[in-house]
């Protein structure tokens, strides 16, 4: 069972939601889903389909590091002629010779279903990529941040669709803070942002987040307030970890996905990331300067 320790300094962004539920009225399930999704709650998805071998999977370990950290599903399948699909498969092969077959079967059949649920739950959406990431390393303690991955300079934006299932048989221990939307209306002025009015959404979070958080290794404490969360074995979880402030405290297996979406084709694009921001300049940016 998921254990949330609320904090009473932070809004109160979780909903719950019941894969059979969505029985009696599709359109409707998906039209709140997507709603929740978009303005950035975190929805607690129980009963889906969306589930794996525990037992099997539990079964297999690799190696601490980046080079093992984070393995698409599709390189389980389709092995690459590179050096790290060759250490990967060369790997579970000495490791867990009996395992590797059913283990690399098993995730293909679990990315298949994830693929699938994520397109009935979100039937409006263009996915353009649909990568499942399955971690069998042990993460965290992480520092707080906000993720800033996304679209370069020059490209069109992206709108991604971030599902997580817990793998393993512990729990996995995440921290959730502040939105993204929280953190520019408390520290806009105070962390000078209106310097990065006109640039890219994902730079304005990696800015507000390192300047309030630190960056990575760099241990920064604080007294910013948390949602503690223990999320079970089998817990799935729809969160957009671009609007969110989070820190995996303790994990191990898991999988999430990345997918991209093209923005236009969301129930609201107003609350795209650049959208989201560009309103943070007129609005706070506005604010300052009737201010000064
Ligand atoms: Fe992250």
């Amino acid at each position: 069972m998921t254990k949330i320790k609320k904090s009473p300094d932070l809004p109160d962004y979780f909903v719950e939601m019941d894969w059979r539920d969505r029985e009696k009225d599709p359109q409707g399930f998906s039209e709140a889903m997507t709603g929740y999704y978009e303005n950035g709650d975190v929805v607690l998805l129980r009963n889906s389909p969306i589930t794996a071998d525990y037992e099997l999977l539990n079964k297999i370990s690799l190696p601490k590091g980046t080079a093992y950290k984070k393995i698409r599903d599709d390189r389980f399948t389709r092995p690459r002629l590179n050096m790290e699909s060759l250490r990967l498969h060369r790997y579970l092969i000495q490791h867990y010779p009996t395992l590797y077959r059913p283990v690399c079967r098993e995730i293909t059949r679990a990315s298949a279903v994830i693929r699938d649920v994520a397109q009935q739950l979100f039937p409006h959406y263009r996915f353009t990529k649909t990568p499942c990431s399955w971690r069998f390393t042990p993460t965290g303690p992480e520092h707080m941040h906000i993720d800033h991955f996304g679209a370069l300079e020059d490209e069109e934006e992206k709108w991604y669709l971030r599902i997580f299932l817990n793998v393993d048989r512990e729990p996995r221990k995440w921290n959730l803070g502040y939105t993204l939307d929280g953190l520019a209306e408390r520290y806009y002025d105070e962390a000078g942002m209106a310097k990065w009015k006109g640039g890219r959404g994902a730079d304005f979070s990696r800015e507000i987040s390192q300047w309030l958080y630190g960056v990575k290794g760099e241990n920064r404490e604080g007294d910013w307030p948390r949602h503690e969360i223990e999320w079970a074995t089998g817990d799935v979880w729809i969160c957009d970890s671009l609007l969110h402030s989070h820190q995996v405290i303790k994990g191990r297996r898991m999988m999430a996905t990345g997918f991209e979406i093209d923005p236009a084709s969301m129930q609201n694009p107003a609350l795209s990331l650049d959208s989201r921001v560009r309103g943070y300049h007129e609005r706070l940016g506005a604010l300052e300067r009737r201010a000064s």
